[in-house]
């Protein structure tokens, strides 16, 4: 007899079986034998049944015996490998079918036993294929990262090692999501990273939550975040929902989250700790299913070891950590950018797209970048849209300054036109297209806005 161990180590992944067998008392043995050796068992009396069940995320190993009325064990092993040919079928056979087994095997089995089945030598063989189970599901699963990092190239851009590391990190955390901090300067893909990592994840299909913590008021933030009962507060009028609720099922998005203010911090710790959450002025508690990823521009470190930023939150946060570089950091990637956003600018906009001489890729390449990716789409949109009278990209990038950077060889009206359009340009950006806010933020009167609007050719479509 062999008296190999036949149970598996405690802290292996044990695998899932599923029993066929017409025979009751044979599939009860069997299962009770199987289940003390740590395995789990789905039992079925017949297989069209049992088929029903089979699909390729199974994580486990077939056993079926052959003669069984309906379909018999020959025809349920070839319909498992049409389903998922590298499925282990394990077929029980009747002494003497050696052949019938053999042929199994080439329509797709993997092993046969004969009766009677020892119920070692069946532990046993089970372990062998279900080694080979897991290495197959283990190399699907990183093909499907792959295929997924592939795709993801055309999201988040850029071949520079920092850029390729990054994405597969998202890949990674994308699968097993645990509260995250984004860091990276101003305008370096925080919020798209972040996107990234939801898109990626399995809850991609649920709300994606952006709260710019640095623009609620201090004394908003927790009904901003948790909700509030009709009558928490003088005030409150009306049920409110908190970002914190409508992220269930999704991600919560903290963006700048250096400003959060200190005695709120504690609270988000709380609720990051215990996934619970109350409305003000409730004391219903709301079990939390969310993805927290935060995003500074700081060192959170230096910013705890300062006290302006909780030590316990940052240490939280800190399990994964994603850093964003510098656009100087990675040169290589500002051509692809470049041409990239240029391209979509010019179909964006029907403008027809000139790609940038080498010595205007010099001078991107060369510029130093205090606005990161942000600011290069920005160069890359106005390039297109030729504002102003010239499309050199050097008169674009013009001063050192990343606003006043109108062409400094055009006359003082010209110059001031460049300015004046592109900080209209810039607003609709910032106001995602929207108007009033852009009259607001501008002080400009509606009839001024549209005036100018239509002078430089600015389509307020082309920013919401
Ligand atoms: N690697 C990249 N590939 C493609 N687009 C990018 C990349 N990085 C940034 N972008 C684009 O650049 C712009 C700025 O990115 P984003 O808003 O994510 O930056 P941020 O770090 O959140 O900025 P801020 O610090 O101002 O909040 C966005 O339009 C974004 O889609
Ligand atoms: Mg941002």
């Amino acid at each position: 007899m062999n008296k190999q161990t036949t149970t598996l180590p405690d802290d292996a992944e044990q695998p899932m079986i599923v029993l066929v067998d017409d025979d009751a008392a044979v599939r009860k043995a069997t299962s009770q034998w199987l289940t003390l050796s740590g395995m789990s068992v789905k039992t079925f009396a017949n297989a069209k049944e049992a088929l029903q069940l089979i699909s390729t995320q199974i994580n486990g190993v077939v056993i079926s015996d052959i003669k069984m009325p309906g379909m018999d064990g020959l025809e349920f092993a070839k319909r498992c490998a049409e389903i998922d040919p590298h499925l282990p079928v394990i077929l029980i056979t009747a002494h003497g079918d050696i052949q019938m087994a053999v042929k199994a095997m080439r329509d797709g089995a993997y092993d046969f036993i004969e009766k009677p089945v020892e119920p070692e030598l069946l532990t046993d063989r089970i372990q062998r294929a279900w080694e080979k189970r897991q290495l197959i599901q283990e190399n699907r699963k990183l093909r499907r990262m792959v295929d997924r990092g592939a795709s993801l190239e055309h999201r988040l851009l850029g071949r520079s090692p920092p850029i390729r590391q990054l994405r597969q990190q998202i890949v990674q955390l994308a699968a097993t999501p645990v509260d995250t901090v984004i860091n990276g300067a101003t305008g370096t893909g925080k919020e798209l990273v972040a996107q990234c990592l939801h898109e990626w994840s399995p809850r991609a299909e649920g709300p994606f939550v952006a709260v710019n913590c640095g623009a609620i008021p201090e004394t908003l933030f927790e009904s901003e975040l948790f909700g509030h009962e009709k009558g928490a507060f003088t005030g409150a009028t009306e049920k409110r929902i908190g970002k914190i609720e409508y992220a269930m099922g999704g991600t919560l998005f903290l963006d700048e989250i250096e400003s959060m203010p200190l005695k709120f911090q504690i609270k988000l710790l709380r609720v990051l700790q215990e996934r619970k959450l109350e409305r003000l002025g409730s004391n219903k508690v709301i079990d939390l299913n969310i993805w927290v990823i935060a995003a500074t521009k700081v060192n959170l470190e230096n910013a705890s070891a300062a006290g302006d930023f909780r030590e316990d939150l940052y240490y939280r946060f800190n399990v994964a950590e994603l850093f964003i570089p510098r656009l100087n950091e990675r040169q290589q990637d500002i051509p692809l950018l470049f041409d990239h956003f240029a391209q979509k600018a010019a179909y964006q906009f029907e403008r027809p797209y000139m790609p940038p001489t080498d010595d205007d890729l010099a001078s991107l390449i060369e510029y130093t970048w205090q606005g990161n990716v942000r600011q290069l789409k920005n160069i890359a949109e106005r390039y297109v849209l030729g504002v102003g009278t010239t499309r050199s990209i050097r008169s674009l990038l013009g001063g050192n300054d990343a606003t006043i950077n109108a062409s400094s060889s055009s006359g003082l009206n010209e110059r001031v036109q460049q300015f004046e359009a592109q900080l209209i340009i810039q607003s609709l950006q910032k106001h995602k297209g929207n108007i009033s806010e852009v009259m607001e933020d501008l002080a400009l009167p509606r009839r001024t806005l549209n005036n100018k609007m239509i002078q430089y050719e600015i389509k307020r479509k082309d920013y919401h």
